[in-house]
């Protein structure tokens, strides 16, 4: 440590010019750092400034291909000679000191590192997965959920991750669909902002907060066809309207860093897009914070036949403002060179590097590089139970009651007789999900023991079937059973019995997250036919799903009674389901994503363009639609049933005709008609019927969260002016056009209480 001290005390004796003020005491700090970072950067080597632009991964919990040239002894020898300015997935404050010490210690100049991790749903005590939390729609429960992951990911030594990922995806083939918050870019905006200040908390300095990560900028979530790593081709109206929305929300939430990506958009890979990273986010948007690459994306531009070799991989993606090199080792190796050989300005290492250190001077690292560095508070923090009381809480807000017929659910407390089948309700592993890798495998509280703690009645378990019979020799890649049926019998015999089957059926937690893309979307393996046999014997069946991505269920819905959509919730699944099954807590959850009839209707969301043939006027063929199956989703954006009901009434505002700039006043009554207290997500949609860019026939732009006891009713309101009202014209300007609008309240995207108002 005395090596950082005695820099930091060297490069600048500042006056402290202390104001009341908060904004002119957060000027001052700014400045102070940007102080420190010039005096640093004059100290710097060339290779020193390459080396803070270098990042390797620890040496173990690989999330990428290795390179090859990735061994161990060379990335102590660059530690040393500080050539690197970060390491990712080091883990625990032993490991994490050992590596901050060589910097520290060993390395001239003496500067620590930042130390990364995929901090993506909790550290060790697991949130529900992203996606899952979207549904809650409750963003001081998504930000609580960051949080509680940045308070034991920085007492394990951690102080930055790679999150949130803020991709918008329309295709539940990607299994990165798991990762984000689903479909809509107004909902994504809010709910990044969220996680980014759960992440940063108000002062990056304290010793709880983490540096967050937007990622993956841009236009990852589009790959075509659904598959992983795939090009990606959209037009500048989605770029601009669906795709950088939550990227921008982000960077106005101070995000301290962006993760570009692995695809390519319209021709150019993301990694080397100056459009995207020196035009839009550091020019157009001013980011102030750094961009690092993606495992390896600067290497891979040689592979997508953009750049020639690695010296020219590091020249486009320097050049394009990618400011820090994941594990292609591209930098390290390259950059140096091309600055010596004038191929380069020596500026741009500059710019990368004063970003850089501006982040770890922010977090507080200079005064103390091993303040995330203490024993005593890893063993209290990571694990604490108060963590675990924090994810049982958004695991049931993250629940969605998909279909619910006679009020099957809740269940009756006592005398029942209950059959609990499928492998997945036993399961321990599969709902922790994926990326979870500082958790511990079999932790997650099963639904079985979740139902367990509901002594009235008798509850029978069987398997009925293996989800998965093992895993390929890639990393957590399982294996699904296609043929076992040898259980059926068992679990059917024992449905024929009960009074209620509840049955917990869909993906393994392995079969969404990176690299995980499906052509399928239907129940994984034999669990279809399980349920189609169960339901032959007793038709009277709850599904509880557990999935990472938006599943086909057709058969399921026109014949299952009840639905639950219960992803996969992390740590404290099982309770959360029980308490939900059970009516203990009354579920509130909105769907994120539309769900399609099937795979062929994919990509499928709810703010698609009207097209010139919107309906069969004249009842022939030639209008948008499928021939062989509806073109509705099975479930639409924003649906989510209660344990009571809500009904909407007396929709208004506050006039007809508006001037552009007026803030628009639009209300609606909202009753709890049901016999419970329960909470209804108020969605408020508006259409923009006539644009200079076509507008989609539906856009959210806002929503809200009411508790209602049963019979109560309460007004809620909603603004609508200029953030709400206009769009983005394909030169990525935001316009606001005059002309008649329609605004739409309601449970669900689909719902149609609605009136019209006129912009002039
Ligand atoms: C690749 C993934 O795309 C990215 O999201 C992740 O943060 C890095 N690997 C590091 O694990």
């Amino acid at each position: 440590m005395k090596k950082t001290f005695l820099l930091v005390a060297s490069i600048l004796i500042l006056n402290g010019c202390h104001n009341n003020n908060e904004t002119s005491i957060k000027n001052n700090k700014t400045t102070q750092i940007e102080q420190k970072v010039d005096s640093l950067l004059k100290l710097m080597t060339i290779e020193e400034k390459v080396g803070q632009m270098n990042q390797y991964n620890g040496f173990w919990d690989v999330t990428g291909p290795t390179p090859k040239e990735g061994n161990a002894s060379k990335k102590y020898e660059h530690l040393r000679k500080g050539w690197v300015g970060s390491m990712l997935s080091v883990r625990g404050v032993k490991e994490v000191r050992a590596v901050q010490k060589i910097v520290v210690e060993e390395s001239r100049l003496g500067i620590p590192l930042i130390i990364g991790f995929d901090v993506i749903h909790g550290y060790k005590t697991l949130s529900p997965i992203p996606l899952a939390e979207a549904a809650s729609w409750d963003l001081e429960a998504i930000k609580k959920s960051a949080e509680v992951a940045a308070n034991e990911a920085s007492a394990s030594g951690i102080n930055w991750t790679f999150g949130p990922m803020v991709d918008i995806s329309r295709d539940a083939r990607w299994g990165r669909v798991m990762e984000g918050a689903g479909e809509d870019p107004y909902l994504g905006s809010r709910i990044a902002e969220a996680r980014v200040t759960g992440f940063q908390g108000d002062d990056l300095s304290a010793s709880n907060t983490i540096a967050a990560t937007a990622k993956h900028f841009a236009g990852y979530g589009f790959s075509e066809s659904g598959k992983e790593y795939n090009t990606v081709d959209i037009g500048t109206s989605t770029l601009h309207n669906i795709v950088l929305p939550p990227f921008k929300a982000s960077v106005n939430a101070n995000v301290r860093s962006i993760m570009n990506s692995f695809n390519e958009l319209n021709g150019v890979p993301v990694t080397g897009s100056s459009y995207l990273q020196r035009d839009i986010l550091k020019g157009k948007w001013g980011f102030d914070g750094f961009v690092i690459s993606d495992w390896a994306s600067i290497g891979e531009m040689i592979s997508w036949g953009h750049a020639k070799d690695k010296r020219d991989a590091a020249r486009i993606a320097v050049t394009a403002g990618s400011d820090m090199d994941m594990e292609a080792h591209v930098y390290i190796e390259e950059l140096a060179e091309l600055v010596k050989d004038g191929i380069i300005d020596e500026s741009l290492l500059d710019d990368a590097v004063s970003r850089i250190l501006k982040v770890k001077f922010e977090l507080g690292l200079f005064d103390n590089p091993y303040k995330y560095c203490d024993e005593a508070h890893e063993k209290e923090m990571v694990g604490n139970p108060k963590h675990h009381e924090a994810v049982l809480d958004i695991a049931k807000k993250s629940i969605v009651l998909l279909k619910n017929e006679n009020n099957l659910l809740p269940l009756k407390k006592e005398g029942q007789k209950i059959t609990l089948i499928g492998a997945l309700a036993a399961d321990k592993n599969s709902p922790l999900g994926s990326w979870r890798i500082a958790s511990d495998d079999h932790t997650a509280v099963s639904v079985l023991e979740g139902m367990q703690q509901y002594k009235g009645n008798t509850l029978t378990y069987k398997k009925g079937a293996d989800v998965s019979v093992g895993q390929t020799a890639f990393v957590n890649e399982v294996i699904i059973n296609t043929e076992d049926k040898s259980q059926f019998k068992d679990a059917i015999y024992a449905a024929k019995t009960a009074d209620v089957v509840v049955m917990v059926l869909g993906e393994h937690g392995f079969q969404s997250g990176e690299g995980r893309s499906r052509t399928n979307l239907q129940l994984p393996g034999v669990q279809q036919e399980l349920l189609e046999a169960v339901f032959k014997v007793n038709p009277n069946i709850v599904l509880v799903l557990n999935n990472g991505r938006p599943l086909a269920v057709s058969w399921a819905d026109k014949h299952i009674p009840a639905i639950v959509e219960a992803w996969q919730l992390g740590t404290q699944t099982g309770n959360a389901v029980a308490q939900v099954l059970y009516g203990d807590y009354n579920p509130s959850g909105k769907l994120p994503m539309s769900f399609p009839r099937n795979v062929g209707q994919v990509p499928i969301y709810y703010n698609y363009k009207n097209t010139g043939r919107p309906t069969d006027k004249d009842n022939n063929v030639f209008w948008s639609h499928y021939i062989d199956v509806e073109k509705t989703p099975l479930y639409p954006f924003g649906h989510g049933l209660s344990y009571t009901t809500f009904e909407y009434n007396n929709l208004n505002l506050n006039g007809e005709i508006f001037k552009i700039g007026d803030t628009i006043n639009v209300s609606v009554e909202l009753k709890n008609t049901g016999d419970r207290k329960g909470k209804e997500v108020v969605q408020l949609y508006i259409r923009d019927l006539v644009g200079s860019i076509t507008r989609p026939v539906r856009e959210l732009k806002g929503f809200e969260l009411v508790q209602l006891k049963s019979g109560e009713t309460k007004t809620i309101t909603f603004n609508l002016d200029n953030e709400t009202l206009g769009f983005y014209d394909n030169n990525g300007d935001y316009i606001i056009e005059p002309g008649d609008f329609q605004v739409f309240i309601g449970g669900s995207s689909t719902d149609t209480l609605g009136a019209k108002f006129q912009l002039q």
